[in-house]
């Protein structure tokens, strides 16, 4: 059986840079408050005119590059994201055009935070099969264009960001490299945990005044609940991944967790007993960009070169559904 091996990785996020002194122009908040409950310094914005497709694209053309492969090779597209460029179709099938890639399947995986992994749950399945050989994997997310940017948003105004990361996944018959496992989960009893109500199809008609007058159009969340489930379930899936491989917190050699908060993050490496620079956080810098944080993470990782061949990477995501997942890579 082929095994699903990472050929390249890529990235882009918008130059415009919103530091924490900006949101108080907006909002009653901080700098001091979001660094000492999130570590959050800053993120990115899109301006006027950039889409998710547009992101994901320049994302693309990095990871299709630094694969050394030329998008006619790519066999199909997965893409997860909470925040589509239009309520239908998927960005899937506008990345799918603007790459020029016509026929090929695009898939939008709507997991949230969990999309990059359950997108390369799904993209590893395919491999694994024989059904296709080279798949693009996407996380992208706009949350700037869907904030509440006043003090009734602060607690996740301050959170978010913008951005996009890409994966070629390519089969290989090598196997001493690659996926080696793929675990996730979801919990629908807690889906109004963390959710944008509005517009939605049960609401007749799907979006009214005063919906928009209750803010139900914005993301809203109870932050202390999610924060508790995010603790447990990320160390928990990771512990159920390495045990499914006869490994242990020992053979992990880079942790990119899911960037949700600085202090999640901290608190899954000390559950996990891993030292400061087995863990890639770059939060500080980006903000929470839903699925595009491990993407993100993992290519400025490769760029830093922080992985070397035979290197245990494991992945580890949570976010609204709820939704979690980890998965183990041979690098
Ligand atoms: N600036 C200043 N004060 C704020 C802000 C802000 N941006 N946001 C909230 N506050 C206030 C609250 O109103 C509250 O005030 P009160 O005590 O007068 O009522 C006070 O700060 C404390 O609020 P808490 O919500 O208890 O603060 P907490 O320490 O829990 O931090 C936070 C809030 C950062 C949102 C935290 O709960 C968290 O990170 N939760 C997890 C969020 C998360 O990970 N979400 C995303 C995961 S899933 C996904 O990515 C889709």
């Amino acid at each position: 059986m082929p095994r699903t091996a990472f050929a390249g990785t890529g990235f882009y996020v918008p130059d415009r840079v919103v530091k924490n002194d900006e949101l108080t122009q907006y909002m009653d908040t901080s700098d001091e408050w979001i660094i000492e409950r999130t570590g959050i310094q800053e993120r990115r914005w899109v301006t006027d005119g950039m889409t998710s497709a547009e992101m994901a694209c320049r994302a693309s053309k990095m990871a299709i590059s630094a694969a050394g492969i030329e998008p006619g090779e790519i066999d199909a597209i997965v893409l997860g994201t909470l925040s589509p460029d239009v309520f239908f179709p998927g960005t899937g099938v506008f990345l799918q055009r603007d790459l020029g890639l016509e026929g090929i399947p695009a898939l939008d995986v709507r997991a949230q935070c969990s999309g990059f992994v359950y997108g390369l749950s799904v993209a590893d399945a395919w491999i694994k099969s024989g059904q296709y050989r080279t798949i693009l994997l996407v996380g992208v997310e706009i949350h700037s264009t869907g904030i509440d940017v006043s003090t009734r948003g602060r607690d996740l105004a301050v959170l978010f960001g913008d951005g996009a990361g890409a994966a070629v996944l390519t089969a290989t018959d090598e196997q001493d490299r690659g996926v080696l496992s793929t675990h996730i989960h979801a919990d629908g009893n807690h889906a109004e945990m963390l959710w944008t109500e509005a517009a939605g199809s049960k609401n007749h008609p799907r979006i009214s005044a005063e919906d928009i007058a209750a803010g139900r159009h914005y993301p809203r969340m109870e932050g202390r609940e999610v924060f508790k489930h995010a603790v447990k379930r990320m160390p928990e899936v990771v512990m159920e991944a390495l045990e499914a491989n006869d490994l242990t917190t020992n053979d992990i050699d880079l942790l990119i967790p899911h960037q949700a908060n600085l202090r999640i993050s901290q608190m899954v490496q000390r559950r996990l007993g891993l030292e400061d620079d087995q863990v890639v956080n770059n939060i500080q810098r980006y903000g929470n960009t839903t699925a595009a944080t491990i993407p993100i993470a993992l290519a400025e990782a490769v760029r830093d070169e922080r992985l070397e061949r035979g290197d245990l990477l494991c992945l580890v995501a949570f976010g609204s559904g709820l939704t979690w997942g980890s998965a183990l890579v041979r690098w």
